[in-house]
Formats: structure tokens, C-alpha cells, sequence
């Protein structure tokens, strides 16, 4: 039995820790509650979490500190690193944007040559600025860059904004989009030499495919009259051939299907109209195609 096991480095305390804990625990991987320690290995799954400081994990895993990692899609590519993008998580959005004081009247960021502009993202700044044909001093700053703009350090900032309240309360206005971010999770280049690794690596991304097929979709569990079937089954948006059950009654059936989450609204009243009874609605974790 091989002793390999995957190094996943994961956000401290941040926008994505909490996301991406759950979605472990949806793959089935189980481990101790609590991100107070720097390292925590699974119980079932040959994989131990590194917690470190989002900004620091790109560099971490192309250094193969760690073999994988989930960080924003920002942090990865402001750091330029020189990494394998394994996925896309559909999680933490957020978007890097442009934004001025609210009584700024800027409406193309031509209007932004020759301004000062403090960032977090110098990289990613620079190159809205080069693609958009403009020159602006950009001021690194690490920290609390909303409050930039009000201490006369500069005159516009880019930061990520995601519900957009912690510009609202710096009196800011967002203007221009810079990068569209989301968790992606991220590997090392040496994996690829490790077949073992590699093997985790792919066993771990078929589990977390089947959790982002189940998310938007729900088990559905009814009793109908066997003459409603006919009708019941071209009523339901099911993904595959519904499930029919002959109930002991002799004269009903129990229906299960999968149906996207959002359907059930639509269709829970024309489902009743033709008898269905004991609706029952249960999450989905896992769909494996
Ligand atoms: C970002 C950003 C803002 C805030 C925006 O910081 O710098 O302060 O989030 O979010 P809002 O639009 O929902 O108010 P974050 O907490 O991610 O810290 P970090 O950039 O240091 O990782
Ligand atoms: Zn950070």
C-alpha cells in the first residue's frame, strides 16, 4: 500500500475557507473541525490540509510546498505563478474593479491617464492600464486600500468587491470591471512527475465533478394515481428516466426523479392537480455521471 499524500493548502480564515471545507466534506473527505492549527490530515482520504495566508498559496504550490491548492483566481495570477489551473470551483466570486470617490463623474477609464491608483493587485492593475492604452502612477498598498482614496494617497483604487458594502461605506463607487475571479484550485507543475500524486489528484477532481453536478439539482419523492403517471411523467423536468415504484395499495406509485432545484415551484401545483400526495424534496451531495 503506497504511503503518498497529497499536500492541499487552504485559506486560513477568509472568503474561501468556509466553501471549501464544505465541499472536502462533500467529496467524503472527513477530518477534525477547526482551522486554528497550520496542518490537519484527513481521516479517510490521503490528503492533509496546509492552512496558510490566501496570498501565500500560489507561491506555495508552484514551490510544491504544497501539491495542491484552492485560492481566488486573483491571488493566482497577480502572482504570475507558474502553475497547472486544475478547476474552476464556482465559488467566491468576486470581481476586481476600478472605483472612485462617489462624486466622481468618470465614465470611460481613458478619464483615469495620469491618475493615482492604489491596489492590493499591482500586476493585474497594470494590465487593465496597458490594455485600455493608459498610464497611471499605481501605488501598492497591502491593506485597507478603500480608505486610500480619503487620505489624499490616491485618487482612484482597485480592489475586489464582492457584496460591494465595503465600498458603500467608504463613500466609493465601483466604475470599471478589472478581473472576474472565482476559487480555482491550482497544482504543481511536479505533480505530473508523480504518478501516485497524480492519481489523488484525479480522484479528487472526480469527486469534486459529481458534488458540482449534484448543486443544482434535487431528489424528488411523490406518491401519484397509476392513470396520473402518463401525465406526471411529462410533466417532470427529469435529468435521466424517473424511478416508478408500484406502492402496495395497488392503485398508486411512488415517482422518484432528479429535477433541477429551480423547477420544483414550477411544477409542485400541476403535480397536485393530478393527485400527487407525500411530496418530498431531499438535497442531493453527489452525482456520479
Ligand atoms: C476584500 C477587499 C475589500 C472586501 C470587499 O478583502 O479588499 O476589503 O473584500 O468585499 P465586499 O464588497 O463584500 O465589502 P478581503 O476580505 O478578501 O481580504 P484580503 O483581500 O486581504 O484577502
Ligand atoms: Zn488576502
Amino acid at each position: 500500500m503506497s504511503e503518498t499524500r497529497l499536500k492541499l493548502a487552504v485559506q486560513k480564515k477568509g472568503r474561501l475557507t468556509d466553501k471549501t471545507l464544505d465541499l472536502l466534506r462533500k467529496c467524503g473527505i472527513d477530518f477534525e473541525n477547526g482551522t486554528d492549527r497550520l496542518y490537519v490530515p484527513a481521516r479517510n482520504f490521503p490528503i492533509d490540509l496546509l492552512f496558510l495566508r490566501d496570498d501565500d498559496i500560489p507561491e506555495y504550490v508552484q514551490d510544491a510546498v504544497a501539491d495542491i491548492g484552492v485560492v481566488g483566481k486573483n491571488e493566482s495570477v497577480e502572482n504570475r505563478a507558474d502553475v497547472e489551473y486544475l478547476k474552476d470551483l464556482g465559488y467566491s466570486r468576486c470581481k476586481l474593479m476600478m472605483a472612485g470617490p462617489e462624486k466622481s463623474s468618470i465614465s470611460t477609464p481613458v478619464e483615469l491617464d495620469g491618475k493615482t491608483i492604489a491596489t492590493s493587485y499591482p500586476n493585474l492593475t497594470k494590465d487593465f492600464l496597458a490594455s485600455n492604452g493608459i498610464s497611471c502612477k499605481v501605488v501598492e498598498i497591502s491593506g485597507s486600500v478603500e480608505i486610500s482614496t480619503s487620505l489624499g494617497i490616491a485618487d482612484f483604487i482597485c480592489d475586489l468587491v464582492s457584496t460591494g458594502t465595503t465600498l458603500r461605506m467608504n463613500h466609493l463607487k465601483p466604475l470599471f470591471n478589472v478581473f472576474e475571479s472565482e476559487a480555482v484550485l491550482i497544482g504543481s507543475k511536479k505533480n505530473n512527475d508523480d504518478p501516485e500524486k497524480s492519481s489523488l489528484i484525479e480522484e479528487l477532481l472526480k469527486r469534486m465533478n459529481s458534488v458540482q453536478n449534484a448543486k443544482n439539482s434535487k431528489y424528488l419523492m411523490m406518491n401519484m394515481p397509476n392513470e396520473s403517471l402518463e401525465k406526471a411523467l411529462e410533466i417532470l423536468p427529469s435529468l435521466k428516466s424517473p424511478t416508478i415504484l408500484p406502492l402496495a395499495d395497488g392503485n398508486s406509485s411512488a415517482v422518484h426523479a432528479v429535477i433541477p432545484s429551480n423547477q420544483f415551484w414550477n411544477i409542485i401545483e400541476d403535480l397536485k392537480s393530478i393527485g400527487a400526495s407525500g411530496i418530498l424534496l431531499l438535497p442531493i451531495d453527489n452525482i456520479v455521471l
